[in-house]
This record gives C-alpha cells, structure tokens and sequence, in this order.
C-alpha cells in the first residue's frame, strides 16, 4: 500500500518546498519525501490525494479520540478554547457550532452556555464556503482558520492557551519533529487541559498489534539509542508534568488513541531526532530517542 502510494506521488508535480523545513534541509536524504508530502498537502480539487481526508465529522473525532473526549469537549465554557491541529476543512469544528450539537449534547448545555472558542490550524487553507458562512454568523474570532504555517511556528504569545487540544491525523500524524511538536502542543495547554490525539498502525501499549502491511513497519516508530523498540505510548510516559493515556481503537488501520493531560508547568518532552520519513497520507516515519 505504501508503496503504491508513493508510486502515485511521483507522478505529481513538486509543488513546492516548505520554507519552515529550513531546519531539515541540512539532510539531503529527506528533501525529496519533504517534497512528495508538501504536494499532498498542495493537492486540491480532482487531485487531491486518495488517502487524504480533510472532511472528519466532530462524531469521528469522537469515535477515534481517547473515551473522554467528547465529555471534554461538551464540558467547555464560554470562556473556554479548543484547537483542533491539523483540522482540514474544520468540519469538526462546525459541527460543534451546529445546532444539533446542543441537541446531542444537552447535559452541558447550561453550562456551555455561548460556546468555546475554537480555533483551526493546517497547513494549506481548505476553508469551505460553510466555514465563511459560519463564521460570519458568529461574533469575531469565535472560530478562527489560521494556515500557512505548522504548528511548530506559532508562539505561545500568538495562540494563546486551551483547555481542549486535538489532533486527528494531523500535526502529530505528518510532522517531522514529534518531540518539538509535543512539546509546542503541551505549551498551549491550560493546566489540566488535554490533548486528544491518535496514530494509526502504531505499535499498541499491550503490544498485540503487528503492522497492518505484511512486509512494512508501523507507520510511526520510535527506537532507543541501542535499536531496541520504545513505544509511541511508552515516550509520551515519559514526559514529566503529563498524564498519559493510550487506548486501542478499532479504525482501520487499527489506531491508538491518547490522551495525555497536563498536571503541572514543567514541561519536558524526550528529545527525538528523525531518522526514516517516507512520504504519504500519512507518512511512515521512524525517530530515535535522542541521549
Ligand atoms: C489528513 S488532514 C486531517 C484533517 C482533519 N483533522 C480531519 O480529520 O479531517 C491533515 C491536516 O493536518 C495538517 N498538518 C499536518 N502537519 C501539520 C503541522 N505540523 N502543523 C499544523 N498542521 C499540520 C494539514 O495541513 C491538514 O490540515
């Protein structure tokens, strides 16, 4: 399948190169799988790529994110924020500003009152006419759409802090750099704020899952310095002032779902350096634990 993928890529036209990946650039053997995965992220209309779903419901979110999402999500307040990283086309989004949200949702409502405000983040801009007419109905920066960027270069003092953060195949699906995004997600929390996010074909925390192609790695792995195997679960426990958990999900490929809530400010996040990036929707990537 991975292969087939990257089959279809060559035949795309190399849109561009990311400014952001400046950083990359002093490793020539990634540039080309940069490049393949910029023109994912460039393709539109009849050429955007089979794989790449930027339409999730707010209800798929739901189904694939950690148990405790949606009660999360229903609990914010007005004076509340949600980001949803990597959001597509920000249906999720819309759907919670939709009426039948509050029908769905009514134990909240009270509370929720004028909803949270949340804000959209992805790379390319695939705003919908429904988001305009949305946001126009709505008072200012209600729901905000910023692209351009990854999330790696905001800052804190741009963003602001959420009490909700989300991810659904996304930033933390298609970047580079896990630890950096990490720990740049972990910084826009609010204390005891939670983000939700999840891989697909990842190897599980109980560890009974192989990978869904016969013959591939897991689409994100990571190893210590010796080569032996850390979990994508077992790193995230390892971030101080984080509480993590990691929940199997039966999607297809099987995915693992993780919630991992800030307890305290002092942040840190095990440094990880890319060492395998493979282009595609999303890409196979490998990263060694760094020290
Ligand atoms: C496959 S789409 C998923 C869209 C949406 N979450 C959904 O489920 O329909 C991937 C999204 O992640 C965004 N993305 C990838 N890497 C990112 C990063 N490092 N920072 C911000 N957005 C990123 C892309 O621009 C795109 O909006």
């Amino acid at each position: 399948m991975i292969q087939i993928r990257a089959v279809v890529l060559l035949l795309l036209p190399i849109l561009w190169l990311a400014a952001s990946h400046a950083e990359d650039l002093g490793s020539p053997n990634f540039n080309d799988e940069f490049s393949k995965q910029e023109s994912i992220y460039r393709s539109e209309g009849q050429q955007v790529i089979e794989g790449y779903t930027v339409d999730r419901a707010l209800l798929t979110y739901a189904h694939g994110l950690s148990s405790g999402f949606d009660r999360a999500l229903a609990s914010l307040g007005p004076a509340d924020r949600w980001l949803d990283i990597g959001a597509g086309q920000g249906q999720a989004i819309l759907d919670y500003y939709a009426p039948s949200y509050d029908r769905m949702h009514f134990a909240g409502r009270d509370r929720r009152g004028a909803k949270a405000q949340a804000v959209a983040i992805s790379i390319e801009d695939r705003r919908t006419p429904l988001w305009q007419q949305t946001a126009a109905t709505l008072g200012v920066n209600q729901i905000q759409y910023l692209s351009g960027r990854r999330l790696r270069e905001y800052s804190l003092k741009e963003l602001g802090r959420f009490q909700v953060i989300t991810d659904v195949m996304g930033g933390f699906s298609y970047t580079d750099n896990l630890s950096r995004f990490m720990e740049t997600a972990l910084g826009l929390l609010e204390l005891n704020g939670s983000l939700f996010t999840v891989l697909q074909d990842v190897h599980r925390e109980d560890g009974t899952n192989s990978p869904f192609y016969p013959g591939s790695p897991f689409l994100t792995e990571i190893v210590n310095a010796d080569g032996s195997e850390l979990k994508v679960c077992s790193w995230l426990k390892r971030i101080t002032c984080a509480e993590v958990t990691c929940e199997g999900k039966s999607w297809e490929p099987p995915t693992e779902a993780f919630r991992i809530r800030k307890v305290c400010n002092d942040v840190t996040v095990p440094p990880l350096g890319l060492v395998h990036y493979q282009a595609g929707t999303p890409p196979e990537r490998r990263f060694e634990l760094k020290h």
